[in-house]
Protein backbone atom coordinates (compact mmCIF):
# COMPACT_ATOMS: atom_id res chain seq x y z
CA UNK A 1 0.00 0.00 0.00
CA UNK A 2 1.11 3.26 -0.87
CA UNK A 3 0.07 6.90 0.26
CA UNK A 4 -0.18 9.78 -1.60
CA UNK A 5 0.01 13.30 0.48
CA UNK A 6 -1.07 16.67 -0.60
CA UNK A 7 0.00 19.80 1.31
CA UNK A 8 -2.51 20.82 4.04
CA UNK A 9 -4.03 23.96 4.71
CA UNK A 10 -5.36 23.27 7.77
CA UNK A 11 -6.54 20.53 10.19
CA UNK A 12 -9.05 21.05 12.41
CA UNK A 13 -11.52 18.77 14.82
CA UNK A 14 -12.09 16.41 17.98
CA UNK A 15 -10.14 13.00 17.37
CA UNK A 16 -10.00 9.56 19.16
CA UNK A 17 -6.82 7.22 18.64
CA UNK A 18 -7.13 3.77 19.42
CA UNK A 19 -6.26 2.03 22.76
CA UNK A 20 -3.01 2.22 24.16
CA UNK A 21 -0.45 -0.70 22.53
CA UNK A 22 1.61 -1.27 26.13
CA UNK A 23 -1.46 -1.57 27.93
CA UNK A 24 -3.42 -3.71 25.38
CA UNK A 25 -0.39 -6.14 25.15
CA UNK A 26 -0.46 -6.21 28.70
CA UNK A 27 -3.94 -6.14 30.01
CA UNK A 28 -4.41 -8.91 27.94
CA UNK A 29 -1.08 -11.57 28.98
CA UNK A 30 -1.55 -10.48 32.74
CA UNK A 31 -5.39 -11.20 32.36
CA UNK A 32 -4.65 -14.64 31.01
CA UNK A 33 -2.71 -15.60 34.09
CA UNK A 34 -5.47 -13.91 36.76
CA UNK A 35 -7.90 -16.10 38.66
CA UNK A 36 -11.28 -15.11 37.03
CA UNK A 37 -12.44 -13.29 34.23
CA UNK A 38 -10.61 -9.87 33.12
CA UNK A 39 -12.96 -7.73 30.69
CA UNK A 40 -11.19 -5.48 28.51
CA UNK A 41 -12.97 -2.50 26.09
CA UNK A 42 -11.13 -0.47 24.02
CA UNK A 43 -8.57 -2.78 23.52
CA UNK A 44 -6.58 -2.47 20.43
CA UNK A 45 -7.12 -4.63 17.17
CA UNK A 46 -3.50 -3.91 15.95
CA UNK A 47 -0.94 -6.36 14.08
CA UNK A 48 1.33 -6.30 17.22
CA UNK A 49 -1.54 -6.89 19.73
CA UNK A 50 -3.13 -9.34 17.34
CA UNK A 51 -0.14 -11.87 17.71
CA UNK A 52 -0.69 -11.43 21.62
CA UNK A 53 -3.96 -12.82 21.09
CA UNK A 54 -2.56 -15.24 19.09
CA UNK A 55 0.18 -16.49 21.34
CA UNK A 56 -2.33 -16.15 24.49
CA UNK A 57 -4.78 -18.40 23.17
CA UNK A 58 -2.35 -21.02 21.92
CA UNK A 59 -1.12 -21.12 25.53
CA UNK A 60 -4.63 -22.62 26.17
CA UNK A 61 -5.98 -19.70 27.74
CA UNK A 62 -9.49 -18.90 26.25
CA UNK A 63 -10.27 -15.30 25.00
CA UNK A 64 -14.25 -14.69 23.79
CA UNK A 65 -14.10 -11.09 21.27
CA UNK A 66 -17.87 -10.21 21.73
CA UNK A 67 -16.37 -6.74 19.38
CA UNK A 68 -13.24 -6.09 17.47
CA UNK A 69 -11.76 -3.93 20.60
CA UNK A 70 -13.76 -5.81 23.03
CA UNK A 71 -12.05 -8.74 24.80
CA UNK A 72 -13.55 -11.62 27.74
CA UNK A 73 -10.23 -12.74 28.87
CA UNK A 74 -11.06 -16.53 31.09
CA UNK A 75 -7.81 -16.03 33.06
CA UNK A 76 -6.38 -19.96 33.90
CA UNK A 77 -4.51 -18.71 37.00
CA UNK A 78 -0.68 -18.56 37.91
CA UNK A 79 0.02 -21.63 36.50
CA UNK A 80 -2.71 -21.49 33.49
CA UNK A 81 -0.60 -21.85 30.65
CA UNK A 82 -0.20 -25.15 29.02
CA UNK A 83 2.33 -26.48 26.02
CA UNK A 84 1.38 -24.67 22.64
CA UNK A 85 0.97 -27.16 20.01
CA UNK A 86 3.69 -25.33 17.91
CA UNK A 87 6.12 -22.42 18.02
CA UNK A 88 4.46 -19.32 19.56
CA UNK A 89 4.31 -16.64 16.26
CA UNK A 90 5.09 -13.01 17.81
CA UNK A 91 4.85 -11.45 13.98
CA UNK A 92 6.40 -8.68 14.46
CA UNK A 93 5.86 -8.06 18.15
CA UNK A 94 8.79 -7.03 20.47
CA UNK A 95 6.27 -6.83 23.68
CA UNK A 96 4.65 -9.96 22.87
CA UNK A 97 7.76 -12.07 22.48
CA UNK A 98 10.19 -10.12 25.13
CA UNK A 99 7.14 -10.30 27.75
CA UNK A 100 6.10 -13.91 27.04
CA UNK A 101 9.93 -15.02 27.61
CA UNK A 102 9.61 -13.80 30.87
CA UNK A 103 6.20 -15.26 31.86
CA UNK A 104 7.09 -18.54 30.12
CA UNK A 105 9.92 -18.81 32.19
CA UNK A 106 7.89 -19.44 35.00
CA UNK A 107 6.49 -22.61 33.36
CA UNK A 108 8.06 -26.11 33.37
CA UNK A 109 7.39 -27.54 29.56
CA UNK A 110 9.42 -26.13 26.43
CA UNK A 111 7.89 -23.07 24.69
CA UNK A 112 9.44 -21.67 21.17
CA UNK A 113 8.83 -18.64 20.13
CA UNK A 114 9.58 -17.32 16.58
CA UNK A 115 8.60 -13.74 15.17
CA UNK A 116 9.14 -12.36 11.30
CA UNK A 117 12.36 -11.07 9.52
CA UNK A 118 11.90 -8.31 10.79
CA UNK A 119 11.72 -9.18 14.38
CA UNK A 120 14.14 -11.89 14.04
CA UNK A 121 16.63 -9.19 13.40
CA UNK A 122 15.90 -7.41 17.20
CA UNK A 123 18.17 -8.19 20.13
CA UNK A 124 16.78 -11.11 22.36
CA UNK A 125 19.98 -12.09 24.43
CA UNK A 126 19.31 -8.89 26.77
CA UNK A 127 16.21 -10.93 28.05
CA UNK A 128 17.70 -14.33 27.97
CA UNK A 129 20.83 -13.66 30.04
CA UNK A 130 18.56 -12.43 33.23
CA UNK A 131 16.17 -15.24 33.05
CA UNK A 132 18.63 -17.81 32.83
CA UNK A 133 20.43 -16.44 35.95
CA UNK A 134 17.31 -16.61 37.57
CA UNK A 135 17.05 -20.65 36.39
CA UNK A 136 15.58 -20.56 33.54
CA UNK A 137 16.72 -21.96 30.23
CA UNK A 138 16.49 -19.76 27.33
CA UNK A 139 18.75 -20.67 23.89
CA UNK A 140 18.17 -17.90 21.42
CA UNK A 141 19.48 -18.17 17.94
CA UNK A 142 22.73 -16.33 18.08
CA UNK A 143 21.25 -13.31 20.35
CA UNK A 144 17.66 -13.56 18.15
CA UNK A 145 14.79 -15.42 17.38
CA UNK A 146 13.41 -18.49 17.36
CA UNK A 147 13.84 -18.20 21.18
CA UNK A 148 13.43 -21.58 23.28
CA UNK A 149 12.78 -21.33 26.81
CA UNK A 150 12.12 -23.89 29.76
CA UNK A 151 11.31 -22.47 33.16
CA UNK A 152 11.50 -23.99 36.27
CA UNK A 153 11.93 -23.19 39.66
CA UNK A 154 13.38 -19.62 39.60
CA UNK A 155 15.61 -17.72 42.02
CA UNK A 156 15.24 -14.07 42.72
CA UNK A 157 17.62 -11.91 41.44
CA UNK A 158 19.07 -8.34 41.74
CA UNK A 159 20.01 -7.25 37.97
CA UNK A 160 21.11 -3.94 36.71
CA UNK A 161 19.87 -3.42 33.32
CA UNK A 162 22.79 -2.06 31.25
CA UNK A 163 19.74 -0.42 29.21
CA UNK A 164 16.80 1.59 29.85
CA UNK A 165 14.32 -1.03 28.84
CA UNK A 166 10.95 -1.39 29.43
CA UNK A 167 9.95 -4.85 27.66
CA UNK A 168 13.46 -6.36 29.35
CA UNK A 169 12.10 -5.09 32.75
CA UNK A 170 9.01 -6.58 32.54
CA UNK A 171 10.09 -9.70 31.29
CA UNK A 172 12.37 -9.91 34.55
CA UNK A 173 9.27 -9.01 36.92
CA UNK A 174 7.34 -10.86 35.19
CA UNK A 175 9.06 -14.37 36.07
CA UNK A 176 10.04 -12.98 39.14
CA UNK A 177 6.02 -13.51 40.23
CA UNK A 178 7.39 -17.54 40.10
CA UNK A 179 11.07 -16.85 41.71
CA UNK A 180 11.37 -17.86 45.58
CA UNK A 181 11.86 -14.45 46.73
CA UNK A 182 11.76 -10.67 45.36
CA UNK A 183 13.67 -9.93 42.38
CA UNK A 184 15.20 -6.22 41.75
CA UNK A 185 15.57 -4.90 38.35
CA UNK A 186 17.29 -1.63 38.53
CA UNK A 187 17.02 0.83 35.70
CA UNK A 188 19.88 3.30 34.05
CA UNK A 189 16.82 5.63 33.87
CA UNK A 190 12.83 4.92 34.19
CA UNK A 191 11.41 3.42 31.38
CA UNK A 192 7.89 3.15 30.88
CA UNK A 193 6.16 1.57 34.04
CA UNK A 194 2.42 -0.04 32.77
CA UNK A 195 3.40 -3.77 34.72
CA UNK A 196 3.99 -2.61 37.53
CA UNK A 197 1.14 -0.10 37.75
CA UNK A 198 -1.02 -2.96 35.90
CA UNK A 199 0.78 -5.95 38.63
CA UNK A 200 0.21 -3.79 41.60
CA UNK A 201 -3.80 -3.22 40.82
CA UNK A 202 -3.73 -6.79 40.35
CA UNK A 203 -2.59 -6.76 43.57
CA UNK A 204 1.11 -7.62 43.60
CA UNK A 205 3.82 -6.18 45.97
CA UNK A 206 5.87 -4.20 43.85
CA UNK A 207 8.23 -0.97 45.37
CA UNK A 208 10.18 1.33 43.61
CA UNK A 209 13.25 3.07 45.24
CA UNK A 210 14.62 5.77 42.87
CA UNK A 211 15.95 3.63 39.97
CA UNK A 212 14.87 0.44 41.53
CA UNK A 213 11.76 -1.89 41.30
CA UNK A 214 11.31 -4.83 43.41
CA UNK A 215 8.96 -7.93 42.99
CA UNK A 216 7.32 -10.05 45.66
CA UNK A 217 6.70 -13.64 44.25
CA UNK A 218 2.59 -14.48 44.43
CA UNK A 219 0.03 -17.03 44.52
CA UNK A 220 -2.24 -15.40 42.60
CA UNK A 221 -3.35 -12.09 40.29
CA UNK A 222 -6.31 -10.50 40.70
CA UNK A 223 -8.20 -10.23 37.29
CA UNK A 224 -9.30 -6.65 36.16
CA UNK A 225 -11.49 -4.92 33.64
CA UNK A 226 -10.88 -1.74 32.50
CA UNK A 227 -11.65 0.37 29.32
CA UNK A 228 -7.67 0.79 27.95
CA UNK A 229 -6.75 4.54 27.14
CA UNK A 230 -6.06 6.01 23.67
CA UNK A 231 -2.39 5.53 22.65
CA UNK A 232 -0.23 8.63 23.29
CA UNK A 233 2.34 7.44 21.01
CA UNK A 234 -0.32 7.72 18.59
CA UNK A 235 -1.72 10.99 19.89
CA UNK A 236 1.43 12.37 18.69
CA UNK A 237 1.29 12.56 15.28
CA UNK A 238 -2.24 13.96 15.31
CA UNK A 239 -0.58 16.58 17.84
CA UNK A 240 2.22 17.37 15.05
CA UNK A 241 0.13 17.70 12.58
CA UNK A 242 -2.16 20.08 14.47
CA UNK A 243 1.61 22.55 15.29
CA UNK A 244 3.28 22.21 11.80
CA UNK A 245 -0.35 22.57 9.59
CA UNK A 246 -0.72 26.61 9.73
CA UNK A 247 -4.26 27.39 11.61
CA UNK A 248 -4.98 23.94 12.72
CA UNK A 249 -6.56 22.58 16.38
CA UNK A 250 -6.99 19.22 17.39
CA UNK A 251 -8.14 17.99 20.66
CA UNK A 252 -8.02 14.25 21.58
CA UNK A 253 -9.89 13.35 24.45
CA UNK A 254 -9.42 9.99 26.72
CA UNK A 255 -5.69 9.80 26.30
CA UNK A 256 -3.14 7.51 28.85
CA UNK A 257 -1.51 10.45 30.33
CA UNK A 258 1.66 8.08 31.93
CA UNK A 259 4.23 10.72 32.75
CA UNK A 260 6.35 7.80 31.61
CA UNK A 261 4.94 8.24 27.97
CA UNK A 262 4.69 12.05 27.82
CA UNK A 263 8.66 12.77 26.88
CA UNK A 264 7.34 14.15 23.95
CA UNK A 265 4.86 16.47 24.91
CA UNK A 266 7.33 17.80 27.56
CA UNK A 267 10.07 18.54 24.66
CA UNK A 268 7.37 20.25 22.08
CA UNK A 269 5.91 22.53 25.21
CA UNK A 270 9.79 23.51 25.86
CA UNK A 271 10.20 23.96 21.77
CA UNK A 272 7.17 26.63 22.33
CA UNK A 273 4.38 24.14 21.10
CA UNK A 274 0.96 25.24 22.44
CA UNK A 275 0.20 21.79 23.85
CA UNK A 276 -2.35 21.69 26.71
CA UNK A 277 -2.79 18.19 28.42
CA UNK A 278 -6.06 18.34 30.56
CA UNK A 279 -6.35 15.00 33.14
CA UNK A 280 -9.75 13.70 33.07
CA UNK A 281 -9.49 10.63 35.08
CA UNK A 282 -7.46 7.04 35.22
CA UNK A 283 -7.86 3.26 34.28
CA UNK A 284 -6.09 0.31 35.62
CA UNK A 285 -3.28 3.01 37.82
CA UNK A 286 -3.38 4.97 34.65
CA UNK A 287 -4.02 8.46 34.76
CA UNK A 288 -6.23 9.28 31.97
CA UNK A 289 -7.30 12.99 29.86
CA UNK A 290 -7.75 15.24 26.93
CA UNK A 291 -4.09 16.38 24.82
CA UNK A 292 -5.13 19.41 22.66
CA UNK A 293 -2.75 21.78 20.36
CA UNK A 294 -2.77 24.42 17.84
CA UNK A 295 -0.40 25.57 15.14
CA UNK A 296 2.64 26.53 16.51
CA UNK A 297 4.06 29.80 15.02
CA UNK A 298 7.63 29.67 16.14
CA UNK A 299 9.40 26.51 17.91
CA UNK A 300 12.86 26.60 19.06
CA UNK A 301 15.54 23.67 18.76
CA UNK A 302 16.23 21.77 21.75
CA UNK A 303 18.26 18.99 23.20
CA UNK A 304 17.04 15.51 24.10
CA UNK A 305 19.67 13.16 26.07
CA UNK A 306 19.93 10.98 29.00
CA UNK A 307 16.90 10.22 30.90
CA UNK A 308 14.19 11.97 28.64
CA UNK A 309 15.35 9.34 25.82
CA UNK A 310 12.78 6.43 26.99
CA UNK A 311 10.41 8.83 28.19
CA UNK A 312 9.91 9.47 24.50
CA UNK A 313 11.62 6.48 22.49
CA UNK A 314 8.63 5.69 20.14
CA UNK A 315 8.17 9.48 19.38
CA UNK A 316 11.69 9.95 17.50
CA UNK A 317 10.84 9.89 14.18
CA UNK A 318 7.71 12.19 14.56
CA UNK A 319 10.09 14.14 16.82
CA UNK A 320 12.77 14.50 13.99
CA UNK A 321 9.72 15.93 11.67
CA UNK A 322 9.04 18.71 13.44
CA UNK A 323 13.00 19.58 14.42
CA UNK A 324 13.07 20.32 10.83
CA UNK A 325 10.76 22.98 11.27
CA UNK A 326 12.52 24.41 14.81
CA UNK A 327 15.04 27.09 14.48
CA UNK A 328 18.57 26.00 15.28
CA UNK A 329 20.47 23.05 15.94
CA UNK A 330 18.31 19.87 17.52
CA UNK A 331 20.77 17.48 18.90
CA UNK A 332 19.54 14.20 20.08
CA UNK A 333 22.42 11.89 21.82
CA UNK A 334 21.77 8.76 24.31
CA UNK A 335 19.34 7.07 22.24
CA UNK A 336 21.50 4.36 20.11
CA UNK A 337 18.18 2.09 20.96
CA UNK A 338 16.61 3.55 18.17
CA UNK A 339 19.01 1.63 15.98
CA UNK A 340 17.14 -1.75 17.35
CA UNK A 341 13.55 -0.92 16.79
CA UNK A 342 11.40 -1.69 14.18
CA UNK A 343 13.91 -0.67 11.86
CA UNK A 344 17.53 1.30 12.50
CA UNK A 345 15.43 4.59 13.16
CA UNK A 346 18.27 7.02 13.32
CA UNK A 347 19.87 6.04 9.61
CA UNK A 348 16.11 5.47 8.27
CA UNK A 349 14.19 8.77 9.11
CA UNK A 350 17.91 10.36 8.35
CA UNK A 351 17.90 9.08 4.71
CA UNK A 352 14.20 9.82 4.15
CA UNK A 353 13.89 13.07 5.56
CA UNK A 354 16.82 14.08 3.44
CA UNK A 355 15.29 13.24 0.31
CA UNK A 356 12.16 15.90 1.29
CA UNK A 357 15.07 18.40 1.76
CA UNK A 358 15.46 18.46 5.28
CA UNK A 359 19.25 18.92 6.94
CA UNK A 360 19.99 16.21 9.23
CA UNK A 361 23.45 14.34 10.38
CA UNK A 362 23.33 10.94 11.47
CA UNK A 363 25.20 9.62 14.66
CA UNK A 364 26.12 6.16 16.30
CA UNK A 365 23.83 7.60 19.18
CA UNK A 366 21.14 10.11 17.33
CA UNK A 367 21.12 12.41 15.24
CA UNK A 368 20.91 16.31 14.55
CA UNK A 369 18.90 17.94 12.29
CA UNK A 370 19.26 21.67 11.23
CA UNK A 371 16.16 23.90 10.96
CA UNK A 372 14.12 25.38 9.46
CA UNK A 373 14.17 23.97 6.49
CA UNK A 374 11.28 23.91 3.74
CA UNK A 375 10.23 19.87 3.24
CA UNK A 376 9.76 19.29 -0.32
CA UNK A 377 7.29 16.33 -1.66
CA UNK A 378 9.28 13.23 -2.57
CA UNK A 379 8.93 9.50 -2.76
CA UNK A 380 10.26 7.94 1.01
CA UNK A 381 9.84 4.46 2.03
CA UNK A 382 8.47 3.56 5.55
CA UNK A 383 11.46 0.53 5.78
CA UNK A 384 8.66 -1.16 7.17
CA UNK A 385 8.21 0.70 10.34
CA UNK A 386 4.62 1.91 11.08
CA UNK A 387 6.04 5.13 12.92
CA UNK A 388 8.26 6.00 9.95
CA UNK A 389 5.31 5.58 7.19
CA UNK A 390 3.03 7.92 9.96
CA UNK A 391 6.09 10.19 10.61
CA UNK A 392 6.41 10.65 6.99
CA UNK A 393 2.98 11.30 6.59
CA UNK A 394 2.90 14.30 8.37
CA UNK A 395 5.74 15.76 6.65
CA UNK A 396 4.06 15.18 3.65
CA UNK A 397 1.29 17.74 4.70
CA UNK A 398 3.35 20.51 4.57
CA UNK A 399 5.93 19.79 2.02
CA UNK A 400 5.79 21.23 -1.01
CA UNK A 401 3.98 19.39 -3.54
CA UNK A 402 2.95 15.75 -3.41
CA UNK A 403 4.15 12.59 -1.46
CA UNK A 404 4.46 10.01 -1.69
CA UNK A 405 5.26 6.79 1.27
CA UNK A 406 5.69 3.46 0.06
CA UNK A 407 4.87 0.42 2.07
CA UNK A 408 2.41 2.04 4.37
CA UNK A 409 0.08 -1.26 5.26
CA UNK A 410 2.77 -1.11 8.44
CA UNK A 411 0.78 1.41 9.67
CA UNK A 412 -1.59 -1.10 10.97
CA UNK A 413 0.84 -2.70 13.24
CA UNK A 414 0.26 0.25 15.63
CA UNK A 415 -2.68 2.57 14.60
CA UNK A 416 -5.20 0.67 12.80
CA UNK A 417 -7.36 3.81 11.08
CA UNK A 418 -4.53 6.56 11.09
CA UNK A 419 -5.57 7.26 7.23
CA UNK A 420 -8.84 8.14 8.13
CA UNK A 421 -8.36 9.77 11.44
CA UNK A 422 -5.60 12.50 9.84
CA UNK A 423 -8.10 12.77 6.44
CA UNK A 424 -11.39 13.54 9.31
CA UNK A 425 -9.11 16.33 10.40
CA UNK A 426 -9.21 17.77 6.83
CA UNK A 427 -5.85 15.93 5.28
CA UNK A 428 -5.50 14.63 1.65
CA UNK A 429 -4.27 11.65 1.19
CA UNK A 430 -5.37 8.92 -1.21
CA UNK A 431 -4.46 5.47 -0.73
CA UNK A 432 -3.03 3.78 -3.57
CA UNK A 433 -3.39 -0.31 -3.59
CA UNK A 434 0.06 -1.34 -4.69
CA UNK A 435 0.35 -4.89 -6.70
CA UNK A 436 3.87 -6.33 -7.08
C1 LIG B 1 7.44 -1.11 24.93
C2 LIG B 1 8.69 -0.71 25.30
C3 LIG B 1 9.61 0.02 24.40
C4 LIG B 1 8.87 0.57 23.18
C5 LIG B 1 7.91 -0.40 22.58
C6 LIG B 1 6.88 -0.85 23.60
C7 LIG B 1 6.61 -1.83 25.93
O1 LIG B 1 10.61 -0.88 23.96
O2 LIG B 1 9.79 0.99 22.22
O3 LIG B 1 7.25 0.19 21.47
O4 LIG B 1 5.40 -1.98 25.73
O5 LIG B 1 7.17 -2.24 26.95
P1 LIG B 1 11.96 -1.14 24.81
O6 LIG B 1 11.57 -1.79 26.07
O7 LIG B 1 12.79 -2.06 23.96
O8 LIG B 1 12.60 0.20 24.98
Amino acid sequence: MRLRIRPATRLKGTMHVPGDKSLSHRALLFGALADGVSELKGWLPAADCEATLRCVRALGIDVERPAWEHLIVHGGGLKGFRPAPGPLDCGGSGTTMRLLMGMLAGFPFPSTLVGNPQLSRRPMERVARPLRQMGAEVITTEGHAPVYVRGGSLQGIRYELPIASAQVKSAILLAGLYADRPTTVIEPAPSRDHTERLLRAMGVSIQRDGNAVTIEPTERLRPVSLTIPGDPSSAAFLIAAALLVPGSWVQIPGVLLNPTRLGWVDAWQEMGAPIQVIPEGEAGGEPVGRLQATAASRLQAIEITGAMVPRMIDEFPIFAVVATQAEGITRVRDAAELRVKESDRIAAIAMELRRMGARIEEHPDGFTVYGPTPLRGAVVHSHGDHRLAMALTVAGLIADGETLVEDAACIADSFPGFVETIQALGAEIEVEAVYE
